[in-house]
């Protein structure tokens, strides 16, 4: 195995700081407005980070979907799009790149990776209560299954659930009891296993190769496919590099080969795997191509292009190789690190080991005085966005849907989600993220809980409204304005 270039720079200081390996060429102007319009923008936007405007957000951390940055030659590569219903360049050109990055013979494109989730529950799902075992749910894919009548299980190691660990591998799925469940439910009501990379709403924990190797054994034992969500797929690869010591010396291309090679379809949502827009279903069965082929036209648009501008197709093609560029890949977990271990350093409870696409800060013990009732998840992100301007993510109870009848369904980490999309943030805007959050957690007492006064029926967390159960945010704003005087 051969690999180009080593990513880690040292500091003759001995300070282990990640380097930026780009420069910035196109900016925008940020702004950081006063905390009395951040609180006044919370009760617009009913306490929900979802309903801000951008307007009132100084850094944006709700997440790295559609928001990494582009390269140049992805921006370059826009002008030459060819507009055609039908059979366009643009769609070849990325074809070409799914062949060669995820070695993938077909692909089916569509809008974004929740549209694949659709079609591949729609074609699947064939009878209530079918079974789709995975590592751990993503919010749309469990939404689209239940919607056709399917269940789920979620098949972690114990481990998992260890918000501080130092288990490289905390998104392995459960091997043991995956062989127990299929016995159980029997193979005729397993449409197919789903593998999610750097399992998203655990901290943006990976799966290990050796996991997956004995995940596919089990496949092949029963005859049942393996579903791959490769949409954080190229931070699984990078950090299978730095954590799995048989692919210490790998390539990105090599590791990234071995995981779609495992897969019998691969779909993703390209607003995270290839810092464009998106999305694509991939398989190198035919006839699996065969079952999902006529329900693109159907929901998404005609086959070369999916529901997606051609100019996003080609952003997405040469976003796709991007992917393979280990110092590209790294700077987001590298950053995520960074900011992890300070805050660690600092008092503040953090899933470990650091993962991909956030910092995830423990909501359960920095809210301990808040019962899961009032969502101590949901009221960390309300409390930090106030005393910040940042806007992370609730990944906890809110983002839970309710049961068939219609009772709450407690999330098993309540965490607030701080996204480091690729390339976006300066370190000194991450130092700010920790100098903040760090106040914060030392003024724990006086964050409160929410209650929700508008609930919708799917997906509640999107466009949902809550309130504060007292007037803790008032009382938040004085001890900040005690601290921090006129500063804004
Ligand atoms: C792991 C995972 N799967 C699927 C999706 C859905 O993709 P999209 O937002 O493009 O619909 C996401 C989005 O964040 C995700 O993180």
């Amino acid at each position: 195995m051969s690999k180009e270039g080593p990513v880690k720079i040292k500091f003759y200081c001995g300070e282990n700081i990640p380097l930026e390996l780009h420069k910035v060429r196109i900016v925008q102007k940020l702004n950081l407005v006063p905390i009395e319009r951040r609180l006044e923008a919370l009760y617009e936007g009913g306490f929900n980070t979802f309903r801000l405007s951008t307007r009132d957000v100084f850094l944006d951390m709700l997440t790295d979907s559609g928001t990494n940055a582009m390269s140049d030659m992805q921006l370059s590569a826009m002008m030459h799009a060819d507009d055609a219903y039908a059979g366009s360049q643009s769609f070849f050109r990325l074809h070409t790149a799914v062949k060669e990055v995820l070695k993938k013979e077909y692909l089916l494109p569509v809008h974004q990776g929740r549209a694949a989730e659709n079609i591949l529950a729609k074609a699947y799902i064939k009878k209530k209560g079918d079974l789709i075992p995975m590592n751990y749910h993503f919010t749309t894919a469990l939404a689209h299954i239940t919607q056709y009548g399917g269940r789920i299980v979620e098949l972690l190691y114990d481990e998992a659930y260890n918000i501080q660990s130092s288990h490289p591998f905390k998104g392995n799925l459960n091997v043991e009891k995956l062989e127990e469940v299929i016995k159980e439910t029997g193979v005729e009501n397993i449409p197919f296993i789903r593998m999610e990379a750097s399992t998203n709403l655990i901290g943006g924990q990976p799966f290990s190769i050796a996991n997956m190797r004995a995940v596919r054994a089990i496949a092949d034992k029963y005859g049942i496919r393996i579903v791959l969500d490769a949409s954080l797929l190229g931070e699984n690869a990078y950090l299978v590099i730095q954590r799995e010591p048989e692919f210490r010396d790998a390539s990105m291309a090599e590791v990234i080969g071995i995981m779609t090679g495992l897969s019998d379809i691969v779909y993703f949502s390209a607003r995270k795997l290839s810092s464009s827009r998106g999305g694509g279903i991939c398989t190198s069965d035919l006839k699996i191509y065969r079952e999902l082929e006529s329900l693109v036209p159907l929901f998404e648009g005609f086959l070369t292009y999916g529901g997606i501008s051609v100019r996003e197709i080609e952003s997405m093609a040469v976003g796709l190789y991007e992917t393979l560029d280990e110092t590209m890949i790294s700077q987001s977990p590298d950053f995520i690190a960074y900011l992890v271990n300070t805050l660690m350093a600092n008092g503040v409870p953090m899933v470990t080991p650091p993962g991909v696409l956030g910092a995830h800060v423990n909501a359960m013990q920095v809210c301990s005085h808040i019962p899961q009732t009032q969502y101590p998840a949901g009221s960390l992100a309300a409390a930090f966005f106030l005393v910040s301007g940042v806007r992370g993510m609730e990944r906890g109870s809110i983002s839970n849907q309710r049961d068939e009848e219609g009772n709450e369904t407690y999330a098993d980490m309540e965490l607030l989600r701080l996204a480091v999309p690729r390339r976006v943030f300066t370190l000194s805007q991450i130092k700010y993220v920790a100098d903040r959050m760090i106040w914060l957690n030392e003024n724990r007492h006086l964050i409160g809980g929410l209650r929700f006064i508008y609930e919708p029926a799917v997906l509640r967390f999107f466009m949902g409204g809550l309130e504060p159960v007292s007037d803790w945010p008032q009382k938040l704003i004085a001890k900040f304005k005690e601290d921090f005087g006129d500063s804004l």
